[in-house]
């Protein structure tokens, strides 16, 4: 008699990958499931994504930061970062960052004809280039010129507006509640949430108690997001914030196959990792000019290091290759022997 075949899921992974593919409305459209790519800028990029759907895709897909001044003129076909592939529009969200409400409404105008699922209103980058020109969180010190941002974007289009704040730049609960009821009754349609300061940038861990506080105050769908490295993690955020979501980052460009492992009980075999890295690098050298694809190479494998006992010899490598073959080079010598793996990313690499 044939023994039967080992499940895909242990009952506790089973009970995460349930909660994580019920279906989510957002605005008029539905989603397959609740975990998010969450918005990363250079790294989040096109590549990236096909990289993610060959292990069969995540639930939203959020694009790295556009500039919304920009977004009317971009040309998709060539563009760096206002670029997808026809397969992932339905589950797509651009997310752009500014300042005009006019300026923003024609960006998500572009977005809505252009097919897209959505459009991500972004106010929680606090890198001093973003909020030295009074955008990204720097507008979270204006919560009625942030709100009119959203009220500008909700009457522009029809398609689901989602926001992804932070904290704002105390650290204290309040202000952060007071945005998201404000964010709703502009008419947000879903809004991520990143439980940290404007100033902090990933140096303390995230607040998720505040993810709570944030999602019983509104009543649409709150995704939460920080520091969310294992499916341990996912669970435990899911549990005691009662986020509707979660929005994944590092771990995702860290795992590309994180989405198939915790939602479809995907198991990466030992020569997963290098051939992931192989097939980025293939990605990239498609997508992109041998400039943008050597510096988004190099960009992956800092976080993509993290994964490793010994990443650090990859990280070198990677980061003193002047081009794309001499990154070949140095991931055929890392993965020539399967690597140890880490079982939480080496938060070194992580910052
Ligand atoms: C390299 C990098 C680029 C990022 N770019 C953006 C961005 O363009 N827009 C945004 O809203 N957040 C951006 N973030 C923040 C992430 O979306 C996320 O909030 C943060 O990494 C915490 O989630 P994690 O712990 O799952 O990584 C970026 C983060 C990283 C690491």
């Amino acid at each position: 008699m044939n023994s039967p075949s080992p499940p895909p899921f242990s009952a506790e992974e089973g009970v995460l990958a349930e909660r994580l593919n019920r279906p989510l409305q957002i605005g008029n459209r539905s989603l397959g499931g609740r975990l998010a790519l969450a918005p990363m800028t250079q790294v989040g990029n096109v590549a990236h994504r096909e990289l993610i759907s060959r292990f069969g895709g995540c639930g939203l897909l959020f694009s790295e930061m556009c500039t919304a001044k920009t977004v009317p003129t971009e040309n998709p076909r060539i563009s760096p970062f206002f670029r997808w592939r026809d397969e992932e529009r339905h589950q797509l969200s651009i997310q752009i960052v500014g300042e005009d409400p006019d300026v923003m409404a024609a960006a998500a105008r572009r977005i809505r004809d252009e097919g897209l699922f959505g459009v991500d209103l972004n106010f929680g980058c606090s890198v001093s280039a973003i909020t030295c020109r009074r955008i990204g969180a720097a507008l979270l010190k204006d919560p009625r010129a942030a709100a009119t941002i959203v009220k500008a974007v909700r009457k522009a289009v029809d398609i689901p507006v989602t926001v992804k704040y932070r904290t704002g730049w105390r650290d204290d609960p309040a202000p952060a509640v007071d945005m998201a009821r404000r964010f709703e009754e502009a008419g947000a349609d879903a809004l991520t949430f990143h439980p940290r300061v404007a100033p902090d940038r990933r140096s303390r861990p995230p607040r998720w108690e505040y993810i709570a506080q944030v999602k019983s105050a509104v009543t649409i769908p709150v995704f939460g997001n920080g520091d969310v490295f294992t499916a341990e993690d996912c669970r435990k955020m899911l549990e005691t914030t009662g986020c509707d979501g979660v929005a994944v980052g590092r771990m995702a460009i860290a795992r590309p196959w994180l989405f198939a492992q915790w939602c479809r009980g995907y198991r990466p075999s030992a020569g997963t990792f290098g051939e992931t890295a192989a097939d980025l690098q293939r990605l990239l050298e498609q997508y992109f000019d041998p400039r943008r694809a050597l510096q988004r190479m190099k960009k992956f494998c800092y976080y993509y290091s993290a994964n490793f006992r010994f990443g650090h010899t990859l990280f070198s490598a990677v980061q003193n290759a002047p081009d794309m073959a001499a990154i070949g080079q140095a991931l055929q010598a890392f993965f020539a022997s399967p690597p140890e793996v880490n079982r939480r990313p080496n938060l070194n690499f992580f910052r």
